[in-house]
């Protein structure tokens, strides 16, 4: 179902009467294309603060391409932020640029981890988190802000290359976390780069497997790799078997029709993998069977369960014991908002996805040091798919709205995160849950 009210704002009389109503502003947002795979403008390095980071050539190979009118991005580098006088100077240097950051652009400040023996320390490098969703909320016209909390300047390279283009579109006051793991994933990101290889074809020469691949967001997820250069194994139920071939046909990779909740799921995929190798596992099927506590049969609450979290502990631990992946391999997980927030009728869904958090929690250090394999999760918010559609129209519309930008991400926008998590360069990020949700007012 198209977004109408997006259109309209998109006029200028639609927009010049939604604004005298006092209605929401969305605007079109940016995304990839591979016309215009980066945003072209200024990019405004800003300091508070004394750093030691050493961000500038960093932020030369990450940043938007020179060009264009304005600041398009603004990268504030707060890591050496360590007491209230030098948060004055956070305030000092947005408030003066913020106005002229362009439709869809990007601010970006950047955090050191909270110091547990500096109490004033922690208290400033946390108040950014607030200063930062705060931003977010008031900043409109399809702008983002997020937070990065880092070690090292390096170690953030493949992040600020997705947070300063348009493949993070949907992603705004977010906190992640960048290093400090003590190894860098095998892929060759934690020291900084991207890895070998083509920047344009992070994934090339490496194979991905995506359940749920037939229709939405597993589609989805499955294009962005494949169009980043990977061999994509695309899984779904045998009964969605005529669409998920057509999909694999399409983007040139392997259907695997197999049901995830198989007891012998893993070891399926572990023959089924072209050369026996996995670089990338994205655990994406997911379903819903809402009903109130009260209402809901043990049956719902298993299926929901079993699809949603116990396939994913499964496979997950037989295709690590298997050995199958590679050095530098990647798991990325599917959680929801639900999973943060909770939202009635969803008991079984919302535990289902806050076991995924967990199992991400739990689990990310120890792939690491023990596999090279990074572990992180999406946590998608109201995402234009059919299911959404489905949702009758006033609800749909509350789900639209009720985020910073005012409007339903696209399946597209999880692809794009996960595709970040996924590449070569995302050493560094592991045990995070990013959030695609438009910083949506659930779970806030
Ligand atoms: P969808 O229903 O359009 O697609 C899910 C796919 O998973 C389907 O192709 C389905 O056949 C497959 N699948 C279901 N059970 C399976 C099983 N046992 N074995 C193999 N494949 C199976 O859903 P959508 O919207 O694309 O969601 C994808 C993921 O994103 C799910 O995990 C969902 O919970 C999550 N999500 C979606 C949101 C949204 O707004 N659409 C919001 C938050 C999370």
């Amino acid at each position: 179902m198209a977004d109408r009210y997006l259109s309209l704002t998109g006029t200028a009389p639609g927009r010049f009467l939604t604004r005298r109503l006092g209605l929401p502003q969305p605007v079109r947002l940016r995304r990839w294309s591979a016309e215009q795979p980066s945003f072209r403008g200024e990019l405004l390095h800003l300091t508070a603060g004394k750093s030691e980071l050493d961000l500038a050539p960093v932020l030369a190979r990450s940043g938007p391409r020179s060009g264009g009118e304005g600041p398009v991005a603004v990268v504030l580098d707060a890591t050496g932020v360590r007491d209230v006088e030098a948060l004055a100077e956070v305030h000092a240097a947005l408030h003066p640029v913020v106005r002229s950051v362009a439709e869809s652009g990007r601010v970006v400040v950047l955090g050191a981890p909270l110091d547990p023996a500096d109490h004033h320390q922690a208290a400033v490098q946390q108040a950014l988190e607030g200063f930062v969703r705060s931003l977010g909320k008031e900043i409109g016209r399809g702008r983002t802000v997020n937070l990065v909390r880092l070690l090292e300047a390096g170690a953030a390279e493949s992040t600020l290359r997705f947070l300063l283009s348009p493949r993070s579109a949907y992603v705004s006051g977010q906190v992640i976390e960048v290093g400090g793991h003590g190894d860098d994933g095998g892929g060759g990101g934690g020291k900084g780069g991207d890895g070998d290889g083509d920047p344009e074809k992070p994934l090339a020469g490496r194979t991905a497997l995506v359940t749920g691949a037939a229709r939405g967001i597993g589609e989805a997820v499955a294009a962005t790799l494949a169009r980043d250069g990977a061999l994509v194994v695309c899984l779904d139920v045998p009964a969605a078997g005529g669409d998920l071939a057509a999909v694999a046909e399409r983007l040139g990779g392997v259907a695997l029709p197999l049901d995830i909740t198989a007891e012998d799921a893993g070891a399926r995929i572990a023959d089924a993998l072209p050369g026996g190798r996995l670089d990338v596992l994205v655990h994406n099927a997911g379903i819903t069977r809402d009903r109130r506590l009260v209402n809901m049969a043990a049956e719902r609450w298993g299926s929901v369960l079993d699809v949603n979290l116990a396939s994913v502990l499964r496979t997950t631990d037989v295709l690590l014991g298997a050995g199958v992946f590679r050095g530098g391999g990647r798991v990325v997980a599917t959680a929801s908002i639900a999973g943060v927030a909770g939202n009635a009728g969803q008991t079984n869904y919302a535990a289902s996805k806050a076991g995924v958090v967990g199992l991400v929690r739990s689990l990310a250090p120890r792939a690491l040091a023990e596999y090279g394999v990074t572990v992180n999760a999406v946590a998608p918010g109201f995402i234009e798919t059919k299911m959404t559609a489905a949702v009758p129209l006033f609800i749909r519309e509350a789900g639209r709205r009720m985020n910073s930008l005012a409007q339903g991400g696209l399946p597209v926008d999880v692809a794009e995160t996960t595709a970040w998590f996924a590449s070569p360069g995302s050493g560094a990020v592991n045990g995070q849950v990013v959030r695609v949700c438009g910083q949506s007012l659930l779970g806030a």
